[in-house]
């Protein structure tokens, strides 16, 4: 991988839809101001545990995210002040410079700050540090003991976070796969439309 990370077989032969379900994406996947019990539930409704959900986010140790997903953490729900505590004030200070209360929803920050382009598990020490960008990230750490820990753990031993995200992205490969006729099997991953 170009980025660095663990590399695992993925299983062939998955179907896949032809659609996509902008319902499906709103209710079932995780936003990032849910609450951390919500995105358990979310998680386990798939069939992915605390393990999976802890070391799946870190796929966010790469990527970017639009300053509208993690706004409300600076200036409040309901735009009220009520800076969000878990939050570094420095590094909150810098992303108020190019996520204004209104406007520039669509200007993007890295979702680590340390080493954006690198799939390693600086994304925990961020959190330990209280530089976790989206709420989901931080809640992590600071809602439950048990996914505490794996942020600990994580941080701690990177072959550990490198091992559980392999298998936990081959369990997010088996979600649900549509069975008989239904869908395809994609034989191009890159085709974008059927027309
Ligand atoms: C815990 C539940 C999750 C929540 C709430 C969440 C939320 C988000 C949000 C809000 C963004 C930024 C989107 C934007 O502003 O346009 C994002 C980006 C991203 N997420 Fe997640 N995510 C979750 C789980 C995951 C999982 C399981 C993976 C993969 C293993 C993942 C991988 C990524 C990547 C790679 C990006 C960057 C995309 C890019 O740069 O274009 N996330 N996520």
């Amino acid at each position: 991988m170009q980025t660095g990370g663990p590399g695992w077989e993925v299983p062939l032969g998955r179907r896949d839809s032809l659609t996509a379900s902008l319902s499906g994406s709103n209710n079932l996947i995780p936003a990032p101001n849910d609450s951390l019990p919500t995105i358990i539930g979310k998680f386990a409704n798939q069939g992915l545990d605390i393990v999976d959900l802890v070391a799946l986010s870190g796929g966010h140790t790469i990527g970017d995210s639009r300053c509208v997903s993690f706004r409300q953490r600076l200036y409040g729900q309901n735009n009220n002040g009520q800076v969000d505590r878990t939050l570094n004030p420095a590094y909150a200070a810098e992303l108020r410079g190019r996520c204004p209360r209104s406007g520039g929803d669509q200007n993007l920050f890295a979702l680590d700050l340390v080493t954006q382009f690198r799939f390693d598990n600086q994304y925990y020490h961020n959190i330990l540090a209280m530089n976790g960008l989206l709420s989901s990230d931080e809640i992590l750490l600071t809602q439950s003991r048990e996914t505490m820990d794996l942020v600990h753990r994580y941080a701690a031993d990177q072959g550990l976070f490198f091992d559980h995200f392999a298998k936990s992205m081959v369990k997010m490969g088996n979600i649900s796969p549509l069975t008989g006729s239904a869908g395809e099997i994609r034989h191009n991953c890159r085709r974008v439309n059927h027309f």
